[in-house]
């Protein structure tokens, strides 16, 4: 069987509540009945005492016996208690109830009486079913001890009074017993109704119901746990979207150069053949229309590559002056086009590094691309690179159209296309921050709205591991 955490929860709570409550009852109740019976004793002794002292200030000339004799009321004057005289051989020579044992029986008090002057006892005897306390004291006449002064009282009464004060304790006991349990369902119902609505808002999502939110109930542990599911909800839910965006766009961008190629072949089709120049036209358009189609295919390469973890880096030697200038190179006809001012920009002599050249290329390609797509003609983009302490530092910058302060954070999250962004995927700097953080560098991005907006990549010289 298994028990759930209420049932464990008040089950432990009422165990521990009802051991409590017993252990404190029972203390009390033995407190409260030392208490009584020391009282008794206390009483008991004063009149002890005052009764035998009184026998040694007056009585002690004549005999014990003639004593029981003439003046035996003298004796229990001073007490309600049952009242003894005993010789100093412990036998009873007088009973205020006329109780003679047969036998020759001592009692302990007596005993003890006989030995240190004093003697109490508490215990059962044949003629009150209540038991009894017994105090005794030795008589003494010019400094002898003539005999024994018992003085014996029922425990009726106390055990009486004891029995209806533990009543009242009982009873308190009972109440707090019962309260406590009530409250320990209460307790372990703001634990469990809480968790139990929070499992149900996580199977519910589980089930694919992903708009459902987990309410929350206190501000505790649990509170913490339907926030983060609730968090959890709306991260996958931006995700979806953000793939569902990412799905329309890429098919919108395969669509723009094959409808291109498509016009352009049913165009050739229908020319005459001594019309070279649109011939040859039109065939660089598709020509050009089938690199871009290709360059996005093998984008969408990496992207599944970096999604399943399967990214991987060469290593070779390059020479950094000709890749700058390479790069620089395939790039001022694009610049040119769109009526930027693209500049290249080298501080120093550089030297050979050891990274993957081609995946090097492709990162400042793409953040070369951003940088052209949002910068509006007119403006201006610069390329630099500077090394400095080991590393290579690429900056791009750009007069564009800037990144809103709060798209900052994500955009370098796969799929985030931020508003400023029509055309594009919004995978090219997830893949290029990726690359760079495996060669072990750095990819920083600042920007100011409508300003314009810097990339600073830092890579070390020497790519430490990664495939040769
Ligand atoms: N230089 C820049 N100026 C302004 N905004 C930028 C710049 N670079 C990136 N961004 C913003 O960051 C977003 C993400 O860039 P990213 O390169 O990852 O995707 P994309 O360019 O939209 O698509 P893709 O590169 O996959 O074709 C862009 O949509 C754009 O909003
Ligand atoms: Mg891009």
């Amino acid at each position: 069987m298994i028990l759930g955490i209420r049932s464990r929860m008040t089950f432990g709570i009422i165990l521990i509540i009802l051991l409590t409550v017993f252990v404190m009852e029972a203390l009390i109740i033995n407190i409260v009945r030392v208490n009584y019976y020391n009282n008794l004793e206390a009483n008991l002794w004063n009149q002890l005492k005052v009764s035998s002292e009184m026998y040694s200030r007056y009585f002690s000339d004549a005999s014990l016996a003639e004593n029981v004799m003439n003046n035996v009321d003298t004796f229990w004057k001073q007490t309600s208690a049952q009242v003894q005289i005993l010789d100093t051989d412990g036998r009873v020579l007088m009973d205020s109830i006329g109780y003679m044992p047969e036998e020759d029986v001592r009692m302990p008090d007596v005993e003890k009486a006989l030995e240190t002057g004093r003697g109490s006892w508490t215990g059962k005897v044949p003629y009150d079913s209540n038991g009894v306390m017994a105090v005794s004291a030795v008589l003494t006449a010019d400094g002898e001890t003539v005999g024994v002064l018992r003085f014996i009282s029922s425990l009726r009464g106390v055990d009486e009074d004891v029995r209806s004060v533990s009543r009242i304790f009982i009873i308190i006991g009972a109440v707090v017993a019962v309260i406590s349990i009530l409250l320990s369902f209460l307790l372990s119902s703001t634990i469990v109704d809480p968790l139990k609505r929070v499992t149900d808002a996580a199977a519910r999502m589980a089930s694919g119901d992903i708009n459902v939110r987990s309410t929350k109930t206190y501000n505790d542990e649990i509170g913490k746990l339907s926030d983060t599911l609730n968090y959890l909800a709306d991260e996958i839910d931006k995700r979806d979207r953000m793939k569902n965006e990412f799905i329309s766009s890429i098919s919108h961008e395969l669509r723009t150069p094959l409808t291109s190629i498509k016009g352009w072949a049913v165009t050739l089709k229908e020319v005459k053949d001594e019309d070279r120049e649109l011939h040859e036209t039109g065939l660089d358009i598709i020509e050009n229309e089938c690199d871009r189609l290709t360059a996005m295919v093998a984008e969408l390469l990496d992207f599944s590559r970096l999604v399943s973890g399967r990214l991987t880096i060469k290593k070779e030697s390059i020479q950094l002056e000709e890749f700058v200038d390479i790069v620089g190179r395939q790039l001022a006809p694009r610049a040119a086009r769109d009526g930027l001012h693209f500049s290249v920009e080298v501080e120093g002599e550089l030297p050979e590094i050891v990274t993957d050249g081609n995946r090097l290329k492709q990162v400042i390609i793409n953040v070369l691309d951003n940088a052209f797509r949002f910068t509006p003609a007119g403006g201006s983009v610069l390329f630099k690179t500077v090394v400095s302490g080991g590393e290579v530092i690429f900056t791009v910058s750009d007069t564009g159209c800037g990144i809103p302060a709060d798209e900052l954070p994500y955009i370098k999250e796969k799929f985030f296309k931020g508003r400023n962004s029509k055309l594009g995927s919004g995978i090219g700097l997830s893949i290029c921050d990726e690359i760079i953080g495996m060669m072990g560098g750095s990819l920083a991005i600042y920007s100011t709205e409508n300003k314009g907006t810097k990339v600073v990549i830092r890579i070390p010289c020497v790519l430490e591991g990664g495939a040769a």
